[in-house]
């Protein structure tokens, strides 16, 4: 455990596991047809920064709906939840949470956070800032890839475990099921499930919400371009990629894409690989999927938890689902 005066951190995933992670990835993606690269590695300092720039855009609706939905019914969560430990698994910025956290302290047992996150230098400065402008919690940083080291949250306290953002769309339906079991079999009785997902809507504002007038999603998605080319010392121009964010009406998510605007050849040195794009190629870097209620709860159901409560089915836009593990 290490970390600043006072934040203590837990450290699953070092610099040489991440590296080998990104090799595997790379090397997997960039062979395959058609060329895909999964989103966490859109997250390094930088793409944890655009992505906080996304969330204050106007199209980008997901950020301001959830956020209203905690304003209104943390009291409620909170009280339902009755916990002293709140988990939050891909934290980010650790910013909505706060409401989460007042409403668990308000008359209420709250004694820790532990915020759960890959990005290692960002988590910690957001966790520190956490810890600075609430008295007397502990906060307890867990570096880790929720894929992979979900068995590593801490035992402790009665523990509500937030997942936050929407980002349980950005995994595939076999990742969701498979994340949903080991996320249940990681938790105890007494302990609760948060998760927040976006809903289906009118697809031109979705896909506004990706491909945002300002241009800041394109960056984010263009920087997974320079994270390869540091990590991995490829020679990407991002430049000559062009981002695209597509509805996929089948399986109803977004795709975020990188066009090749030319015909050319990547060199990623560290991988000993060259590879060969055509003009107009598209390689998938994100989907987003977007939920129905009923969707929701079935596929936490399938995974042996049970449905507490659903907020904010009628307001449209964003969805806050409150379980347990059926023990
Ligand atoms: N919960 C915040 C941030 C969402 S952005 C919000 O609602 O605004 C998605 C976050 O998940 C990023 O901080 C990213 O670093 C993290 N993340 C993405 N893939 C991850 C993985 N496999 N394991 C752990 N964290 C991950
Ligand atoms: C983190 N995740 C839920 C975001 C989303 O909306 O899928 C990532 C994002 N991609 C583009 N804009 C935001």
């Amino acid at each position: 455990m290490s970390g600043a005066a006072g934040l203590s951190v837990d450290v699953h995933l070092s610099a040489t596991d991440l590296h080998r992670a990104l090799e595997e990835d790379v090397r997997v993606g960039l062979t395959s047809r058609p060329k895909s690269i999964p989103p966490v590695w859109f997250y390094d300092e930088e793409g944890s920064r655009l992505f906080e720039v996304i969330t204050t855009l106007d199209e980008y609706y997901p950020t301001r709906a959830e956020r209203r939905l905690l304003e209104l019914h943390s009291p409620a969560i909170a009280a339902l939840a009755g916990a002293d430990t709140l988990v939050e698994l891909g934290a980010g910025a650790c910013a909505k949470t706060r409401t989460l956290l007042d409403a668990m302290g308000e008359d209420g047992p709250l004694r820790r956070y532990l915020p759960f996150d890959v990005s290692d230098d960002f988590l910690r400065s957001a966790a520190a800032e956490v810890l600075e402008d609430y008295e007397g919690l502990e906060v307890h940083a867990v570096i880790g890839d929720f894929h992979r080291h979900l068995d590593r949250i801490p035992v402790v306290g009665i523990r509500l475990v937030a997942f936050l953002g929407g980002t349980i769309g950005n995994l595939t339906p076999d990742q969701r099921q498979r994340f949903f079991f080991d996320l249940n079999c990681s938790m105890l009785a007494g302990d609760h499930l948060l998760i927040g997902t976006d809903l289906v809507k009118d697809t031109r504002r979705i896909i506004a919400a990706y491909d945002d007038g300002a241009g800041v999603t394109a960056e984010f998605n263009r920087n997974m371009l320079r994270v390869l080319n540091e990590q991995l010392d490829a020679d990407f121009v991002p430049e000559l990629f062009e981002h695209l964010a597509v509805w996929n009406d089948a399986e109803q998510w977004i795709e975020m894409r990188l066009r090749s605007t030319a015909e050319q050849s990547i060199h990623i040195n560290a991988l000993d690989l060259e590879v060969h794009f055509e003009a107009g190629e598209e390689m998938l870097t994100e989907i987003s999927a977007k939920f129905t209620p009923e969707q929701v709860a079935d596929e936490l159901i399938k995974a042996d938890f049970v449905v507490d409560g659903q907020w904010g089915a009628d307001e449209g836009d964003f969805l806050l689902t409150l379980a347990h593990p059926y023990c």
